[in-house]
């Protein structure tokens, strides 16, 4: 299967635990793109990235950007390791506005977003990233577990959706989203790291593993 994205498009993924987010982000979308941004929120699964404090990548990228003059040259792939709690939600909320003011054409990486947002509360610079992002060249790729928890500002702006198995107390959050889920639940089991992909256009392809 050839997934290709515009860099307008936001892409999430969402799935039980253990359904096998990470290891397709990993293995398919991280490296397929040449400037990505890993908010790590567990500090296990991406220490194969260089890892870097996320004020000083975002001053490095800025820095390289304009002395290579061209951005599309400077290429990277950081683990900027946020952790959880308020504290990173406030660092995530600083980050986000400085890639929306500061970083052109990038790719931002949440392994877990339902660390720093719920379906009722929601940061205003993740907010900025997810409603205003895509149409300044600033994907936001996100993976969760709890879809129910995503708040509406993320899901209004996803246009790429990867669904593993899920656990069934979320499949009205699915649903919602993704009108042919139901069509498709039996084909994605947990267990067989598969996945329904549905594109912009509301087309379903069955995928994986990986
Ligand atoms: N395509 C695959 N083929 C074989 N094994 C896989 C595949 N994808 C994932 N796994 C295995 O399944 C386990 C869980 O995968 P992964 O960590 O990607 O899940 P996850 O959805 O990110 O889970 P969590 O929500 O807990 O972070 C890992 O041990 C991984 O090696
Ligand atoms: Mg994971």
């Amino acid at each position: 299967m050839k997934l290709t994205f515009k860099p307008n498009e936001h892409v999430g993924c969402c799935g039980a635990t253990q359904s096998g987010k990470t290891t397709f982000a990993k293995k398919v979308l991280v490296n397929s793109w040449n400037r990505v941004l890993i908010a790590d929120t567990k500090g296990v699964d991406f220490h194969d990235y260089p890892t870097v404090g996320w004020k000083r990548a975002i001053d490095a990228i800025v820095r390289a950007d304009r002395d290579r003059g061209n951005h599309t040259k400077n290429k990277f792939r950081w683990r900027l390791p946020f952790g959880v709690g308020k504290k990173a939600e406030v660092e995530v909320d600083e980050f986000s506005k400085a890639v929306l003011s500061r970083i052109p054409n990038v790719t931002v990486y949440f392994d877990e977003l339902g660390a720093y947002t719920t379906s009722y509360r929601i940061s205003h610079g993740l907010s900025a990233l997810a409603t205003q992002g895509a149409g300044k060249g600033r994907r936001l790729y996100w993976s969760s577990q709890r879809p129910a928890r995503v708040h509406g500002d993320i899901w209004d702006n996803t246009v790429n959706l990867f669904v593993f198995a899920q656990h069934p107390k979320d499949k009205q959050a699915i649903r919602r989203n993704f009108p042919a889920y139901e069509e498709f639940q039996g084909q994605i089991e947990f267990g067989t790291y598969r996945f329904a992909y549905q594109d912009p256009a509301g087309k379903v392809t069955i995928g994986g593993p990986v």
